[in-house]
Parts: structure tokens; sequence; C-alpha cells
């Protein structure tokens, strides 16, 4: 996939301008890249915090699967950020935590918003570069935090945008299964808790299946699909 990155100094949400963008036909892999964010947004309409320093970018795909395999590309961001990390930190553990976060020792470093534009997908990525803005639900942390010098925010884009494409790439001519067992070898497992919409939910990561989905083993040896939630350890 070829990039065109447009850069804004500041903007309300990423993912805002790139569904104008897709809206107007922007093609697959125009990146819409903000140093600053006003409306940052997170899961489940929770705010994104924004400050300049950290990465905000939104790219818009038109996946050839069509709009079956939009959930997918959770997995696209979730490994695209992984390989992106660990390259920059290859002394520290990370991990990924069902269905796209990536944890550096254990700490969330980024996030993904995901939106469906119709005929096209946002695939909406924050990467915490120099500062970790409190996050109520999970303890946080950031590539300064992490090692010694931070690289520029834009090479970390350019690093992210590499692994988009990768990613992308084998998910269309291979399909989902490299991508789940690649997941699969850096997930953090074991014991969880997982928060849906009216309940907390306590057991065991089993499995993650062809669709995406988690396998959660529960105390009393059934197994519950667990399609969208939030994960805790
Ligand atoms: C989460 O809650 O973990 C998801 C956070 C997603 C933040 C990114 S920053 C770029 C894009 N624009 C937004 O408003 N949100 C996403």
């Amino acid at each position: 996939m070829r990039f065109d990155i447009r850069k804004f100094e500041q903007t309300t949400s990423t993912n805002d301008d790139a569904r104008v963008a897709g809206e107007a036909g922007a093609p697959a892999g125009t990146v819409i890249w903000a140093v600053r964010q006003s409306a940052g947004r997170g899961r489940r309409g929770r705010q994104w915090e924004s400050p300049e320093g950290n990465l905000y970018g939104s790219v818009v795909l038109r996946p050839a699967g069509g709009r079956s395999v939009y959930g997918l590309y959770a997995f696209v961001a979730a490994l695209a950020i992984f390989e992106t990390v660990a390259g920059l930190l290859p002394e520290a553990k990370i991990e990924l935590k069902w269905p796209n976060d990536v944890l550096a020792g254990g700490k969330k470093i980024s996030g993904v918003l995901l939106e469906s534009g119709g005929d096209f997908l946002i695939m909406g990525i924050g990467i915490n570069v120099r500062h970790c803005p409190e996050n109520p639900l999970y303890p946080v942390t950031s590539l300064a935090a992490e090692m010694p010098a931070a690289p520029p925010v834009e090479d970390v884009l350019n690093r992210l945008l590499g692994h988009i494409g990768y990613w992308d790439d084998i998910l269309t001519r291979e399909g989902f299964a490299p991508l789940r067992q690649r997941w699969l070898a850096h997930a953090r497992k074991g014991a969880m808790r997982v928060r849906l919409p009216n309940e907390e939910i306590a057991g065991e990561f089993a499995d993650l299946d062809e669709n995406g989905h988690l396998h959660l083993l529960l105390p009393d040896k059934t197994t519950r699909v667990i399609t969208a939630g939030d994960v805790f350890f």
C-alpha cells in the first residue's frame, strides 16, 4: 500500500478528518496525522487526551474483503503497533492485550479506534511517544518512559505505516491465520476479567478464534465467546 500522509498541527480528531477524506473518495492509504487533537476519542466514547508529543494518526482503508473483514483490522493495527514498539524497545517486555492494546512492561502504551465509514474503514491509532496522559482504567506508559531518548513522532509514524502495510498485505493475501498466530505468540494470557456493558466476568484466556473473538474459560469450565469488551489483568 502506498501511504499519503496529510499533516495537521491541530484537529478535533484525526478519525473525523479521515472520515471526511474517505467520504470524498480518498484512496486506501490516505493518512491523517495531527500534532495535537482537541477532541481525541478513545473506545466506548471515552476521551483520549492528545497533547503535542504523542502520535495521533488515522488511516483510510478500503479492504478488498469488504465490511465482513473490518473487525480483523483490529489485529492489523495491534500487530503494527506491536512491531513498532518492540522494534524501538528491544529490551522491554511487549505484549498484546485483546483485542488491540499493546503493553510495555504491563502498561498500556497505545490505543486503537476503528470506525466504519460505510464503504471504507478508519483505523485511528494513538501511541504515547513523549507523554502518558493518565487513563482511569489502566496503568500507562510511553516510549520516552521506557527508553533513553524517544525518536521523533514522524519516525514512529513511518515505522508504524510500514508495519500496517505489511500486515494488511498478509491479511489480504493469506487471510487471518498468520495474524492470529503472531498475535497468540505475543498475547498476555492467563487470568483476566472482561468488562461488558452490563456485567464483568472473570476467567482464563482460552483462545483467539478465526473471527478475532476471545474465548474465555470460566470457573465452571464452560467457554464464553467475547466479541467486544475491556480486558483487565
Ligand atoms: C483507546 O481507547 O484505547 C483508543 C484510543 C484511540 C486514540 C486514537 S488517536 C488517533 C485517533 N483519533 C482519535 O480521536 N482517536 C484515535
